[in-house]
């Protein structure tokens, strides 16, 4: 018997299915996350490493993350799960978002043409890193990268990454984008990557102009969140993601908030960015039909301010 429909079943029908591994740069992609294998450990040993990756896989921390009530909380804040799939050579850990940070950016690369090969001279803002695949991969891609995750034990575990393959141009902040608003982040970065975050988040305009600010004259924000295609805006805050999708492992916690690609290119203008191609679904994998978006900041200009949740913001 057919299962009853769910709300990703009203995704772009029209959408892409893509098989990223045979888009151009994948292979390359794929072969620079090769620099980050036991072999090429620079500050630890093998064994003192896989013990380590080991062991942060056994956490289950709801108080170091200040939640008073584990049970309303994401399970994947609560208890550490991997983010993305990485082979250490001596070993592989299989993370949730499987291989999702290579076809992420490939798609940015080979099909939106929004993202050079060599990111060499570049500040990129990696908002919502989970276990670093993406931050590490921008980095072996040539990128000085500023990871943002709010999640601490992934800050942590993203940290301890970066030193023991010693990947100087990754620096981690455990904070949420929402407090990336202090001097050193004000018109920073020539990119920021905002992918599988904000259909997450309680109040998307208002991050959505952090990341505005965030950004460089001339800047290029990449978005990729989770999509729909009917009504405006489906707002499911604090619903559980099984009305999302009955298969999913979760069972409570998140934000979800679904765009469609008209509600999504008309946030971003009202923040300040320039769209200049349709935001694009992709089915990115069954079921998640993915929205990507580039969207540029030309100049610092003014925004919709009408019921701002924070009026002075910038
Ligand atoms: C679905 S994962 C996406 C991981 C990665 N960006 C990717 O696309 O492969 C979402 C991540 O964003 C983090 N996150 C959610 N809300 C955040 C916020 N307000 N500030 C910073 N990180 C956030 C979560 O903890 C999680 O690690």
């Amino acid at each position: 018997m057919a299962s009853a429909p769910t709300l990703l079943d009203q995704c772009q029908p029209a959408a892409v299915v893509l098989n990223q591994p045979a888009l151009p740069c994948y292979a390359h992609l794929h072969e620079l996350m090769r620099r980050y294998q036991v072999e090429d450990l620079v500050n630890e040993s093998a064994a003192k490493f896989a013990a380590r990756i080991e062991g942060m896989q056994r956490q289950r921390d709801s108080a170091g993350e200040g939640f008073v009530d584990p049970n309303v909380q994401e399970r994947s804040a609560v208890d550490f799960h991997w983010g993305h799939h990485h082979d250490f050579g001596d070993f592989v850990v299989q993370g949730r978002m499987g291989k999702h940070h290579m076809s992420m950016l490939a798609v940015f690369i080979d099909e939106l043409k929004a993202l050079p090969l060599s990111l060499q001279g570049m500040r990129v803002l990696d908002i919502g890193c989970w276990t670093g695949g993406t931050s590490l991969l921008l980095a072996a891609m040539g990128a000085t990268v500023v990871a943002v995750e709010e999640v601490k034990k992934y800050a942590e575990c993203v940290t301890y990454l970066k030193h023991a393959f010693n990947a100087e141009r990754v620096s981690v902040e455990s904070k949420s984008l929402y407090d990336c608003t202090s001097a050193e982040f004000q018109d920073s970065f020539d990119i920021v990557l905002c992918a599988g975050v904000l259909h997450h988040l309680s109040d998307p305009k208002l991050a959505l102009r952090i990341l505005f600010n965030c950004l460089k004259d001339g800047g290029t924000c990449l978005l990729e969140t989770v999509a729909v295609d009917s009504g405006q805006l489906v707002d499911l805050v604090t619903k559980s993601p099984k009305e999302l999708d009955p298969n999913s492992p979760q069972s409570s916690g998140w934000n979800a908030m679904l765009f469609t690609p008209q509600k999504l290119e008309d946030l971003l203008g009202d923040v300040g960015f320039r769209v200049d191609q349709p935001c694009k679904p992709i089915q990115h994998k069954t079921p998640d039909a993915r929205l990507f978006s580039v969207a540029k900041r030309v100049g610092h200009v003014d925004m919709r301010r009408a019921g701002l949740s924070v009026a002075d913001i910038r």
